[in-house]
Parts: C-alpha cells; sequence; structure tokens
C-alpha cells in the first residue's frame, strides 16, 4: 500500500500515518456514527442537515479504509430502535441512504468494495430493498473491502434471527449442535472477522445494540469529535490508540508472561 495515497504530504494526516504501523492494522474496524444532531444544532442547523453533512465522513471514511487495505468496515448508520424519531428525520435518513446507494455503487465497483447491508432491511420500503439488492449484487464479486453498513439493525435481533434460521433449519432435518462457531455462522456478519476496534463518535459511553455478539473481545475507541467532524484524520488516531492497547482475551500479557517464566526458572 502507498502511503502517499493516503495523505497529502505535509498535513497532520500524514504526520499521522507516518506513525502508524501498517502491518499491525486492525482487520475490521466498526464504527458508531453518533453526533450529527449535536453537530447540526451548534451550527445553528436542523437535525437533517447533520445527517446531510455526515455523508462526507462516511465517504471519507470508506476511502481511506479501502486505501489502507483493511479487510471490514462497519458502519451503523440506522438501528431499529431510531424508528422512534420524528418522521421527518426517519425520512430523510432513508433518503441519504437511497442517494448513496445510487451515487457510490459505480465507485464501490471501480474500488472493488463489496457491500453487504446488516439488519432486518428486507423490511424497509421497497424502493430502498430493490437498491440494496442491486448493491449487493453488482459488488458480490468484488475482493478488496468488505463494506457492512448497518440499517435496521439491532444487535439483539441479529441473535433472535440467527436462532430462528437455526430452528427452521432443524425443521428441516438440517440440525446442527449449538455452539459459538455455529451461532456465529447465522449471524448478519457470517464468515467475517470479528471487530478488532469499536469506535463511537461523539463522546457517548455505550454501545446502544450494536454487534453484542461480536464485539466481546474488541478494543474500543471513543472520540468526542462528532460525526459530521470526522475524517481519515480521526480514523488513523484511533487506529493509533489501538496499536497501544494490549490485547489479552482473557489471558495474560505478554509481561506477566515473561515475569511468570523468569520466577520458575530463577
Ligand atoms: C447519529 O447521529 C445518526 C443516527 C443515529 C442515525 P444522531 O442523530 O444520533 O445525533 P445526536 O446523537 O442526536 O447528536
Ligand atoms: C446509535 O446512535 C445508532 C446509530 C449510530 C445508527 P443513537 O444516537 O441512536 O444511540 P443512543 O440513542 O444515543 O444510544
Ligand atoms: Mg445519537
Amino acid at each position: 500500500m502507498n502511503k502517499l495515497q493516503l495523505a497529502e504530504p505535509g498535513t497532520a494526516d500524514e504526520m499521522l500515518v507516518r506513525k502508524l504501523d501498517l502491518n499491525a492494522l486492525p482487520g475490521h474496524i466498526a464504527i458508531i456514527m453518533d453526533g450529527n444532531g449535536r453537530w447540526a444544532r451548534s451550527h445553528g442547523q436542523t437535525r437533517v442537515e447533520g445527517h446531510r453533512a455526515g455523508v462526507a465522513s462516511v465517504r471519507d471514511t470508506i476511502e481511506a479504509s479501502a486505501q489502507l487495505g483493511l479487510e471490514v468496515l462497519t458502519l451503523y448508520a440506522f438501528s431499529v430502535e431510531n424508528w422512534k424519531r420524528p418522521r421527518y428525520e426517519v425520512w430523510t435518513l432513508m433518503n441519504l441512504l437511497k442517494e448513496f446507494l445510487l451515487k457510490e455503487l459505480e465507485g464501490l465497483v471501480k474500488n472493488d468494495i463489496r457491500l453487504k447491508i446488516l439488519g432486518r432491511w428486507r423490511e424497509l420500503d421497497p424502493s430502498v430493498v430493490s437498491l440494496i439488492e442491486r448493491a449487493e449484487s453488482e459488488t458480490a464479486d468484488c475482493g478488496g473491502l468488505q463494506l457492512n453498513i448497518a440499517i435496521n439493525y439491532s444487535g439483539r435481533a441479529e441473535i433472535v434471527d440467527a436462532c430462528r434460521q437455526i430452528v427452521a433449519d432443524w425443521a428441516q432435518g438440517k440440525g446442527t449442535d449449538i455452539d459459538e462457531e455455529t451461532l456465529g455462522r447465522y449471524l448478519y456478519t457470517a464468515g467475517q472477522p470479528d471487530p478488532d476496534l469499536l469506535i463511537r463518535t461523539s463522546g457517548e459511553m455505550r454501545v446502544s445494540n450494536f454487534l453484542l455478539w461480536q464485539i466481546s473481545y474488541t478494543e474500543i475507541f471513543v472520540t468526542e469529535t462528532l460525526w459530521p467532524d470526522f475524517r481519515r484524520g480521526q480514523l488513523f488516531e484511533a487506529i493509533l490508540e489501538y496499536q497501544s492497547r494490549v490485547r489479552r482475551f482473557g489471558g495474560l500479557s505478554e509481561d506477566a508472561e515473561r515475569d511468570l517464566q523468569d520466577n520458575q526458572s530463577g
């Protein structure tokens, strides 16, 4: 990968890129894109203008992730709980999604990005469903970045859907033992690695029903930056912080392991 593609020479972004270890990147980054409403308020604009402003952040994040060579990027765009919002706001979000699918499809194919929508998207308006079907099928053979966008998504609903499908398969005589590996194969993210890094913008310290099963050992990075202000620079900062973390997965850190060996041999 060419570091030059990632940032303009002489910029703060380039300084960050220089510090990144490109051989130790997270394979899967998931992002809770939050703070559009607060961004709009602080700019004297309406909430929907905040959502519109967030599209540029989505575009830059996808582009940088593809250039970095990440395996998977998952963006949380609309939760099952977001239906509680005013009708006009929901309508605008659905329209932004349609616009995205229409305008970006060509670019996704050109950049070898495979799109998958996570969530109960078949329940959405037929006009959205047909655009999703088209975008997924036209990018199905792309072998670069796997881009997941979570829409009408709920982590609990995902686990319920997986269980229902397992029961349906049983009824057809295709039963298997249920273990963690089996359940993983029935999730929307089947076949994909779990997120290594979860980023949440706008400072909220919660997971809001996102990828509940998949984030069991994910590193979490919360930034105060509001989503419409998020660009690749913030992505690089999150990755840098991730690269300073020690992941233990319930075991011992390398330091603790060494102490143990020193004590045993000494
Ligand atoms: C995130 O921004 C976008 C969606 C949830 C769709 P918000 O709309 O939640 O923004 P805040 O949290 O009100 O600032
Ligand atoms: C999470 O943000 C959902 C998305 C980013 C799509 P919310 O703004 O809906 O989450 P809460 O309500 O603050 O937990
Ligand atoms: Mg919010």
